[in-house]
């Protein structure tokens, strides 16, 4: 079963989004497998933006996802993380589908509401970085049968 990390940024906890952003997920019809509300340590902001370290903008994004309570989140189902992708909208809300979460909330690339894996190899180190195994729960639920 495919699994992808999805965090809800310090804007979408500010602003009071995080029901309706994660209605988008279930709504889709895909499962939860874990969720907590955690504060992002500068260790564990850097390991998740690793890839963009030595860019202009890592800096201002490590301390933006330090900034406040994040919503970390593991979604599963067939194809997940081009879905999941595809649910968020393009990196600059300037430019996402205005249907997509990040073009229906966000104006701000520096402030884009939420973070999706990018690829199944992203989504397996991004989930080991934030989730123990024992945190992710697998159960039965109704609709199984077209997840997977
Ligand atoms: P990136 O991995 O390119 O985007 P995505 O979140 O869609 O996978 O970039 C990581 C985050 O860095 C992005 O969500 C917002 C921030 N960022 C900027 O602030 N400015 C930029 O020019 C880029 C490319 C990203
Ligand atoms: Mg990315």
């Amino acid at each position: 079963m495919e699994r992808t990390f999805i965090m809800l940024k310090p804007d979408a906890v500010q602003r009071g989004l995080v029901g309706e952003i994660i209605s988008h997920f279930e709504k889709k019809g895909l499962k939860l497998a874990g969720m907590k509300l955690i504060q992002v340590n500068r260790t564990l902001a850097e390991a998740h933006y690793a890839e963009h370290q030595g860019k202009g903008f890592f800096e201002p994004t490590v301390m933006y996802i330090m900034s406040s309570p994040v919503v970390a989140m593991v979604w599963q189902g067939k194809n997940v993380v081009v879905l999941a992708r595809e649910l968020m909208g393009a990196t600059n809300p300037a430019n996402a589908n205005p249907g997509s979460i990040r073009g229906k909330y966000g104006m701000d690339i520096s402030r884009n509401i939420i973070h999706g894996s990018d690829s199944v190899t992203s989504a397996e180190r991004e989930i080991s970085l934030y989730f123990k195994s024992e945190e992710l729960i697998d159960y039965p639920k109704a609709g199984d049968e077209w997840l997977s």
